[in-house]
């Protein structure tokens, strides 16, 4: 099942099938109070005037490129939040997992509901995806990191796949000898990880866009191949193009016209259904949207390089 649905998450996930969805991830917007707004600049060699210089004397015109947009601003972000994660829940298998993707300002509130819908035991960690971007304030400590809760609904039977898990360097690799410093270590709940990097090819310009190399662990670790992934606030895509690249189906929807459209020219390689809109054709330097490169498919030999990590120390 490869599916990207434009619409309302509420209306969409009752008309959803049963069970199908090993794994729901879902990012929803933060109740920043602002409109989540990227814009990107687009950067064109010129044989006219241009407003850039360049290398070799060469000209370049400047052109700001609207990406997409959305509010993120509730009263009741609780009240918003929790009758959807309950009407997703039937889609997921008996022993499928939940996360729920947050940052500083509601995971708090959002946690006490959550065990209050499922109850505490079935809650498993609180991932802490750590990065170090951006300005730093000098009045408080920088705020860098969000959470991610992970609730099984079987508690005592789901899938932790724990051999297919990342390696990460040892931050004192000295210590432990060559072959285990060349293996790396495995990962805590606690993911330090950079965000997408601004010029990087994952990046597709959508705000607050998720680095693939985190769903890429929750994707590899908590499905198999073949299992289907959900995630009804989905944005750019990136929870479909980790399940894609691993061998897994995936089920995207968002309400917002330009997200679905840049999910589905992310995504044009797995051919997905497109659900209440058609994809746009990229008219050749013409489209907004870039069209990142198709990464290499992970290697089924041993294990796959460190992801690329900003550390405490680096
Ligand atoms: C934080 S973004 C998700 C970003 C995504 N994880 C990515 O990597 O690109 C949240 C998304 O939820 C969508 N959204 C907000 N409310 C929604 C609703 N009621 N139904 C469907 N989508 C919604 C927004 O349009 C936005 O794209």
């Amino acid at each position: 099942m490869k599916k990207i649905i434009l619409g309302e998450n509420a209306e969409v996930l009752p008309t959803l099938p049963e069970a199908f969805a090993r794994v729901i991830y879902m990012d929803p917007p933060f109740n920043t109070g602002q409109v989540q707004k990227r814009d990107r600049i687009r950067v064109r060699a010129t044989d006219g005037a241009g407003e850039r210089g360049g290398f070799g004397g060469r000209r370049y015109d400047v052109e700001r490129v609207e990406s997409g947009s959305y509010d993120d601003d509730f009263e009741d972000f609780e009240g918003f939040l929790m009758p959807r994660i309950e009407a997703s829940l039937r889609c997921l298998t008996s022993d499928g997992s939940l996360f729920v993707h947050l940052d500083y300002r509601e995971v708090h509130h959002i946690k006490v509901a959550l065990d209050r819908l499922l109850g505490r035991r079935r809650f498993i960690n609180e991932i802490i995806w750590a990065y170090d971007y951006g300005g730093r304030p000098k009045n408080r400590w920088p705020a860098k990191h969000d959470t991610i809760l992970w609730y099984a609904m079987k508690p005592a039977d789901y899938v932790f796949n724990y051999d297919a898990m990342d390696r990460i360097p040892y931050m004192a690799p000295g210590l432990v000898g060559k072959e285990k410093a060349e293996r790396g270590k495995t990962p805590t709940d606690v993911w330090w990880h950079t965000i997408v990097p601004t010029h990087g090819r994952e990046k597709t310009g959508y705000p607050t866009q998720k680095p693939l190399g985190v769903l890429h662990r929750v994707v590899k670790v908590h499905s198999r191949p073949g299992d289907v992934v959900l995630d009804f606030f989905a944005g750019s895509g990136t929870t479909g193009e980790s399940a894609a690249r691993h061998g897994r189906g995936f089920v995207l929807v968002d309400n917002n016209p330009e997200a679905v459209q840049i999910a589905a020219t992310r995504l044009a390689f797995a051919r997905p259904e497109c659900v209440g809109f058609a994809r746009r054709r990229a008219a050749r330097g013409k489209d907004p949207l870039k069209v990142p490169e198709l990464h290499p498919r992970p290697s089924t030999g041993p294990l796959p390089r460190p992801l690329p990590t900003n550390t405490p120390d680096s």
